[in-house]
């Protein structure tokens, strides 16, 4: 029963069967004006131009589905015959592949020294003006992306698809539905978390007569160097908060997703535009690492958000360092997601947790720097899961989910096949050292798409926390087994890896043993009963050790695209500073000077009433 049914049946055993009418109309005018109020308060204002960005946006024919390649690499001896990012003949170009299915989609110059000076200028002078707009103005454009993005939901998917050969489905999660709440969430609680904040000022009583407050200040030209897993949410989170907080910037995209980027790139360009203010508040970029430096140690920039890989982080910060900006770093995670025994009272029937545990793992074919690369059980929870995910993991079936349309595809391609050596080098030496490989553990090569990145779907059981496989992250479709003896162990064996992002507990509601977890798992984020709910959360998000420092995400992540400008008033009218004579430079009586100021600060932090009586007569007897 809705709530709406529940009030109605309430209001008629109330009244009798006359008044029920007057009941009755009331309660339907309310619900009708109620609807009208909602659905004004999420699409209203929405500017001039807003219909058709919405409804007959042009998107690429590469999304489409059944698209195939119009172009062979025999027709340019420019382009590389077996998928690569880079051609050196061609070192001016990024080229440009579906990983799902090899298929050429177009090559893209990498942004020379040039266009990151323009792009920095443009951005800087747009941002001069939009410094200056009000929430308000803010809050049309967000919203208007959100409608775009909620009715083009099909076509968005497909694009992030088609560069990154992950499935549809995972893409409405990972990419739309993240995207859509941290819209929401940024129009509904983003300016309370920017108002200006009031503190309680100095605790000595000698200076109560100031007040404290904090208001946030946009900073300039913000930096966000984004990874390729998401590639339309990694670059639509941080040009959210940072456009809301007043800021400008620039995306430096990964190479191996610039084709897309450009496509979500300028679908906000073009929504910034039709709500009146300069589209060149958003800038993409994207130069070979050899030129990313120069970005990275750009004067005009105030803010970097680095997400990647730690040799990388290096890099950027030894180049933002040089300039003196600050950064914000995400690195990568090696999540660890505990069972205990208690979590069901039974083990027979786990299935449910074995849907989160695969989703959490398999989401993205793994590529998720808060998936769960390390599920850790309690002893009757390993045996139970174990046989579960033997029966279900060998069933995930692999392909295009663009192309395959036959076919249900649980599982896509990885970015590429670059790191297929070290994945199944892992997994063998694993297997080697007393670990069961329960199914996977090699490359695939798919039936209908030869140049596609696959890895087999794996379940590797049985392992333990010295195997590297325990140690490096995986960033694949590998599910990792390790059995505890207890929830000491537990901690210890999740704890015993070099990064600290994310991590789950599944146990019993408020148990002492799930709470302990909770506290003492070394991550910045832990889900309970649940995985990675935390990002969808719009919590501070972070890690520590290995895995970054500083928090984006949340409210901590809009105050910290922003000057925290610490201001100091007068509280009352007519009483300010004034420096007593006692002390006014050239001193006059050094001796005197010195017992003032002692007795002074004796008198603003005394312990008692007596002590504050004697160090105030003190003062007062070497005040002239
Ligand atoms: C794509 O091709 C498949 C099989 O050839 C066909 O069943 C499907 O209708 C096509 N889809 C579109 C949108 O053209
Ligand atoms: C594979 O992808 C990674 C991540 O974007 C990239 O660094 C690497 O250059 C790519 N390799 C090839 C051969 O495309
Ligand atoms: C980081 O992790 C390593 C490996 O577990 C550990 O030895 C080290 O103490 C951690 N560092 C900090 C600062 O916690």
């Amino acid at each position: 029963m809705s709530l709406l049914e529940g009030l109605l049946d309430t209001a008629t055993t109330f009244v009798d069967a006359k008044s029920g009418y007057v009941v009755w109309a009331t309660l339907l005018i309310a619900t009708v004006l109620s609807a009208i109020l909602l659905v004004r308060q999420r699409s209203g204002g929405l500017p001039q131009g807003s219909h058709d960005f919405i409804h007959n946006y042009k998107f690429p024919v590469e999304s489409q589905p059944n698209w195939s390649q119009h172009y062979s690499p025999e027709d340019d001896v420019d382009v590389p015959s077996k998928p690569s990012i880079h051609n050196p003949n061609r070192p001016d170009l990024i080229h440009c592949y579906c990983p799902a299915t090899g298929q050429y989609l177009g090559r893209v110059p990498a942004s020379t020294k040039e266009d990151i000076d323009t792009a920095v200028r443009k951005c800087q002078n747009a941002q001069g003006v939009w410094q200056k707009t009000s929430f308000e103005d803010r809050k049309v454009v967000l919203r208007l992306l959100l409608e775009f993005l909620k009715k083009n939901q099909d076509e968005v998917v497909r694009i992030a698809c088609r560069d990154s050969g992950k499935t549809m489905v995972d893409a409405a999660l990972g990419e739309i539905m993240v995207t859509l709440e941290k819209l929401a969430w940024t129009l509904k609680y983003g300016e309370r978390a920017l108002r200006p904040s009031s503190r309680p000022g100095p605790a000595n009583l000698l200076i109560r007569y100031k007040t404290a407050e904090v208001v946030y200040e946009p900073l300039g030209v913000v930096l966000a160097i984004v990874s390729w897993n998401y590639p339309l949410h990694n670059i639509l989170n941080p040009i959210i908060a940072s456009i809301f907080t007043g800021n400008g910037i620039i995306v430096k995209c990964s190479e191996s997703v610039v084709w897309s980027s450009r496509y979500f790139v300028e679908m906000v360009q073009t929504c910034i535009g039709i709500c009146g203010h300069s589209p060149d508040l958003v800038q993409l970029v994207c130069p070979w690492p050899s030129e990313a430096d120069y970005l990275t140690a750009h004067a005009g920039i105030s803010h970097a958000t680095f997400i990647g890989s730690k040799p990388v982080a290096h890099k950027v910060l030894s180049a933002a360092g040089s300039v003196l900006t600050p950064v914000t770093v995400e690195l990568g995670g090696k999540d660890a997601a505990i069972v205990l025994d208690e979590y069901l009272p039974s083990w027979q029937a786990c299935d449910g947790i074995a849907s989160v545990l695969m989703r959490g793992t398999f989401q993205s074919a793994g590529q998720n720097c808060i998936g769960i690369e390390r599920i850790i059980c309690e002893p009757k929870a390993y045996e139970s899961l174990v046989k579960v995910l033997t029966k279900r993991v060998p069933q995930l079936r692999l392909g295009s989910s663009l192309d395959d349309h036959d076919k249900d595809i649980d599982v896509g391609a990885l970015i590429n096949d670059s790191r297929f050596d070290v994945l199944e080098r892992l997994i063998a030496d694993a297997a080697k050292t007393g670990a069961t490989l329960v199914c996977g553990g090699k490359r695939y090569s798919h039936p209908e798409h030869a140049l596609g990145s696959y890895f087999q779907p794996t379940l590797l059981v049985d392992v333990t926390p010295e195997m590297e496989i325990a140690k490096n992250e995986i960033f694949g479709p590998v599910m990792v087994l390790m059995k505890a003896e207890n929830t000491d162990d537990a901690i210890d064996m999740a704890n015993s890896a070099k990064f600290g992002l994310g991590g789950a507990v599944f146990g019993k509601r408020g148990s002492a043993a799930t709470e302990k977890v909770v506290r003492e798992m070394k991550t910045g984020n832990i889900a309970v009963n649940d995985f990675a709910t935390f990002y969808v959360c719009q919590l501070p998000f972070g890690g520590v050790n290995e895995s970054g420092y500083g928090k984006f995400g949340g409210e901590e992540g809009l105050r910290g695209l922003c000057n925290a400008k610490s201001i100091c008033r007068d509280r009352f009218p007519g009483i300010s500073t004034s420096i007593p004579p006692v002390v006014d430079y050239p001193l006059q009586n050094v001796n005197k000077a010195w017992k003032f100021v002692r007795a002074m600060n004796a008198a603003a932090y005394a312990a008692s009433v007596k002590e504050f009586a004697i160090s105030l007569g003190q003062l007062l007897s070497n005040m002239k």
